[in-house]
This record gives structure tokens, sequence and C-alpha cells, in this order.
């Protein structure tokens, strides 16, 4: 069950405090724009990180004043606080979002807007929102991993399910424009990921731009860039600043224990069936 931070609603599960029903209903009339932009994740799947990277193929010199950091430049869709008239702002608008697709504006069906899909392989996904849950005070404090693993599975954390999360965005991808990313791709090899990414938004960007992008977008600069790493998050929120927390793949095997593995795979072969998904796990 659902424990005190946390609340369902429209089959979806969201942190108490963020946002209303009636908000992510009023999202059923958000118009979208051609050249509107969304990035959709399943949470602590590399949203900040790709957030950072669209965020700046899309950068013009203006924008540098205009928005404090990342956050205010690509604002989360769902959450209500503080919440700008986004029909007020140009072209090319920018929002990140953990929603599924039936509590999305529907007019991205048509095709308007684009949407960037990441994804990230489960069980580094599962280790890093364990880690998350211990620094974000709007969470519940796991008592160990083997709680949360438990919860994660059932799909009792914010975002719901992850298996529900990439099932449903990939089956439905034919509906929307939309381009995939895995989180390993980009650790793999972040230049190919940028190029990806700016080519799907149609932008030129010269070899130059995107080594600058792929410098800035690093683990490293990320970490120590004010604009870029969260750490304007007040404290009573983040207990302590580590949303640039590992950055690797394959951390989960300094977590899970051979059952707790060995139960994952199976449940994963399960709801993942007829999925053909790659991911790639160490
Ligand atoms: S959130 O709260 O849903 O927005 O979190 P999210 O940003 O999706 O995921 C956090 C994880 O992404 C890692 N991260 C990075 N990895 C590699 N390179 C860069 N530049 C980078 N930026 C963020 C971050 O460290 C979290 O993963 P873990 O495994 O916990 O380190």
């Amino acid at each position: 069950s659902l424990n005190n931070y946390l609340f369902k609603y429209k089959g979806y599960v969201f942190a108490k405090g963020e946002t209303t029903g009636e908000y992510i209903d009023s999202l059923q009339h958000f118009e979208i724009r051609d050249g509107d932009v969304f990035l959709v994740t399943y949470p602590k799947s590399g949203t900040i990180w790709t957030q950072n990277i669209i965020n700046l193929i899309c950068e013009d010199a203006a924008d540098k004043t205009k928005f404090p950091n990342n956050l205010e430049k690509m604002p989360w869709l769902e959450y209500r606080e503080g919440r700008p008239d986004y029909s007020l702002r140009p072209s090319p608008r920018l929002f990140a979002t953990h929603l599924t697709p039936t509590l999305m504006p529907p007019g991205l069906r048509d095709k308007r807007g684009k949407i960037v899909y990441v994804l990230r392989n489960p069980k580094d996904n599962a280790v890093s929102y364990y880690h998350f849950s211990l620094v974000w005070a709007k969470l519940e404090t796991p008592k160990n991993f083997e709680d949360f693993l438990q919860q994660y599975l059932a799909g009792n954390v914010g975002g719901s399910s992850w298996f529900d999360h990439v099932r449903e965005w990939y089956s439905k991808r034919d509906q929307y424009s939309i381009l995939f990313l895995s989180y390993e791709d980009m650790v793999m090899d972040l230049r190919t990921a940028v190029e990806k990414i700016s080519k799907f938004l149609e932008k030129n960007l010269d070899d130059a731009a995107i080594a600058h992008i792929v410098e800035k977008a690093t683990f490293k600069n990320m970490k120590k860039d004010p604009r870029a790493n969260y750490e304007f998050i007040p404290g009573d929120r983040l207990l302590k600043p580590q949303f640039m927390r590992k950055g690797t793949v394959g951390d989960w095997k300094n977590t899970f224990t051979v059952a707790q593995n060995e139960m994952f795979d199976q449940i994963f072969k399960e709801r993942m069936k007829n999925i053909p998904l790659h991911f790639i796990w160490d």
C-alpha cells in the first residue's frame, strides 16, 4: 500500500504537495504548439542530465539572463507549485515530466510537439531511486533497500511502476513524434546521444557546438555547474545535495543480493514480455 507521502490519481502515484488531481486534469486542455519539446522519463532515469543537454541545444544568448537555472528553463509539467503562465512563453517551450501518456496533453498525439524519452535499466534505476529517497525530504525514508525494492516492484513509489511507464510509452510510440534514448547509451557514448537529440530537435549544430555541449554535460562538469546540479533546491527538501550521485552503469551490483537479483530477473522477464527493448546492465 502507499505510504503517507504519496497519493494515487487516475492510476498514477504522485508525491503529496507537488500537485493535485485537479491540476493534472487541467493538462487535458494544455495547448500544444509546434516546437514544444517534452522530456519524458520515469524518475531517476537521467532526467536532469538530458534536461541540461536539451537546454544547451536550444540555448540562445538571450536565455542565459532569463532563466537562472535548468529547472526554470525546462519546468516540470506536473508540478503545480509556482507555475508561471506557460502560454506567455516564447517557443520553443521546454518541459520535463514523469507522466504517462494518458495524463499528458492530448495535442501531443497529433505529433505537434516532440518527445525525448529516456529510459534506464531498472536495477540501476531502483538503486538510484533508493538513494534519492534517503535524501529527498518529501519522500518516506526507506528502512533498507529490500523494503524499498518491494515498494518499487509494486509500483508504490512516485511515478508508479517502472514497468508500466516503459511499456506504455513504448507501445504507444507510433502516436507521437518521439525519440527513445537509454541512459546506458548516453554513458557509453555521450557525443552520439547529443548528436541524436540535436538532430531530432532539428538543430543543426556544428562540431564545436556539439563538443561544447558534451563537455558541459559530463558528470564531473554538471556536478559543479550551479545551473545544472539542482543545488539551488532548498535544504528543507533536499537533505543532501546529491542529484549527481554516481552516474554509472551497473551500480546495482553493489546493492542487490543474489536472491534479489534472481527475483528481479524473473519479474523483469514476465513484465517486459513482447517489449523488444534492449537493456545494458553493466
Ligand atoms: S529525477 O529526480 O527523476 O529528476 O532524477 P534523474 O535526473 O532522472 O536521475 C538521477 C540519476 O542520473 C544521474 N546523472 C548523471 N549520470 C551521468 N552523467 C551525468 N551528467 C548525470 N547527471 C545526473 C544521477 O547521478 C542519478 O543516478 P545515480 O545512479 O543515482 O548516480
